[in-house]
């Protein structure tokens, strides 16, 4: 049976596209997922995709990630990232191994993005590739 890597996406990155492009990029979500397809069925992965603005949306998918025997979880938690408690906790209650994801580099940006909460239970963290970040995390999901 095929394994599913669940790739989850925080608040603002449904206005990727036209969202400081500057920062970001032109690139819209959908073309990431649709990136994401290609990228993960050449490893033999299908991908459960979704985005939300809600913390605790994003502590439900992380159970549900768990509870459905995921192979990975790619998390890009946006600005939650640096705030939520909840995030770490839920990473640190579920088995499924995490790898934290941005397009940009927070460590390069304004020190308010330099602590990552995500990062403290995460297995690996890709940043600063842009659209490519979630491609090369994948690539380290399939090797876990
Ligand atoms: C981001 C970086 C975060 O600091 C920011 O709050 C985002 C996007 C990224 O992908 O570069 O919303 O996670």
């Amino acid at each position: 049976m095929m394994r599913t890597i669940h790739i989850l996406n925080g608040p603002n990155l449904n206005r990727l596209g036209t969202r400081e492009p500057e920062i970001y990029g032109t690139t819209t979500l959908a073309e990431i997922e649709a990136g994401c397809h290609a990228k993960a069925s050449e490893l033999g992965f299908s991908i459960f995709f979704c985005q939300t603005n809600h913390e605790g949306q994003l502590v439900d998918w992380l159970h549900r990630a768990d509870d459905e025997g995921a192979a990975a979880v790619l998390l890009n938690a946006a600005a939650y990232t640096h705030t939520s408690i909840a995030l770490l906790d839920a990473i640190r209650a579920i088995s499924v191994p995490v790898i934290e994801v941005h397009l940009s580099d927070p460590s390069q940006r304004e020190p308010f993005r330099h602590r990552s909460y995500v990062g403290m239970g995460a297995v690996h963290c890709i940043s600063g590739l842009g659209p490519a970040s979630y491609l090369a995390a994948l690539e380290q999901a399939a090797q876990l």
